[in-house]
């Protein structure tokens, strides 16, 4: 893709995710804004093996918006990092489309792994602030990874991680960021195996009163037909 057709796919897609904006001439003071148009020309470079040059691009952005982003990692389109403070992609990082981070992210390695060493994070996923995702796993498509987690393993598709180390609060979430960015108004799946557990215990005690009643009145006619 030619650069002018990257500038404008980076700033209709800044203006499509952030309800913030108020005017297009606002995109240019966006870190993300500033950070993807560094990574496109820094990824080409590096996929042409400029190592040094890509990597001056890319370190150069950092000092600029606070978002380092290495230029090996592969990211799809409609990306989009809100507020950008402190965010880290590392090389192998793969990252498909229509994906939204808030500042302090971290697609890291773990320090145990080689090769592939980064996540990949699958389309329409949201990683929330401060969220760290460490290893060579994939984050499945349009899952949520809540703010402060630190995921350390796979995630399903539309699941929503949360805490130290990360483990799944929801897993029926197909409510995509790119189209709602409803960040709270999820369903609730362990209330909903709660009330399926009550459902069950209930009609248990009811079966097992019918039969207490039926082997009572059962004795009854035993004891009757013996006397
Ligand atoms: C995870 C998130 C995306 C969606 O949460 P959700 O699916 O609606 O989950 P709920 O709010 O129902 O919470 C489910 C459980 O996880 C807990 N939880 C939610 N977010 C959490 C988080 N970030 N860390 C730890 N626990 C969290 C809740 O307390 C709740 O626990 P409980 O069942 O024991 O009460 C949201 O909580 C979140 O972290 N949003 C941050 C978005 C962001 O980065 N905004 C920055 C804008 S600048």
């Amino acid at each position: 893709m030619g650069l002018i057709k990257s500038i404008k796919n980076e700033i209709a897609v800044v203006k499509e995710r952030d309800p913030a904006i108020h005017s297009s001439m606002e995109v240019f003071l966006y870190p993300s804004f500033r950070v993807m148009i560094s990574y496109r020309i820094a990824h080409k470079l590096y996929m042409k093996k400029h190592y040094f040059l890509a990597r001056w691009i890319s370190q150069r952005a950092v000092r600029k918006t606070g978002i380092e982003i290495h230029p090996g990692a592969v990211i799809g389109e409609g990306f989009f990092i809100d507020h950008g403070n402190g965010v880290v992609i590392g090389e192998t990082a793969e990252i498909g489309n229509n994906v939204t981070l808030y500042q302090g992210v971290t697609l890291g390695g773990t320090g145990k792994e080689s090769g592939k060493r980064h996540p990949t994070v699958c389309d329409n996923v949201m990683i929330s602030a401060g969220a760290k995702v460490l290893g060579s796993f994939t984050i499945g498509e349009g899952s949520k990874i809540g703010a402060g987690s630190v995921v350390l393993e796979a995630v399903p598709p539309h699941s929503t991680v949360v805490g130290v180390p990360g483990h799944v609060v929801n897993r029926k979430n197909s409510v995509m960021p790119r189209e709602t960015l409803d960040q709270t108004d999820l369903p609730d799946p362990v209330q909903e195996d709660i009330m399926t557990l009550k459902k069950e215990n209930s009609e248990l005690t009811t079966r097992l009163l019918n039969l207490e009643d039926e082997m009572r009145s059962l004795k009854r006619s035993v004891d009757a037909g013996q006397k």
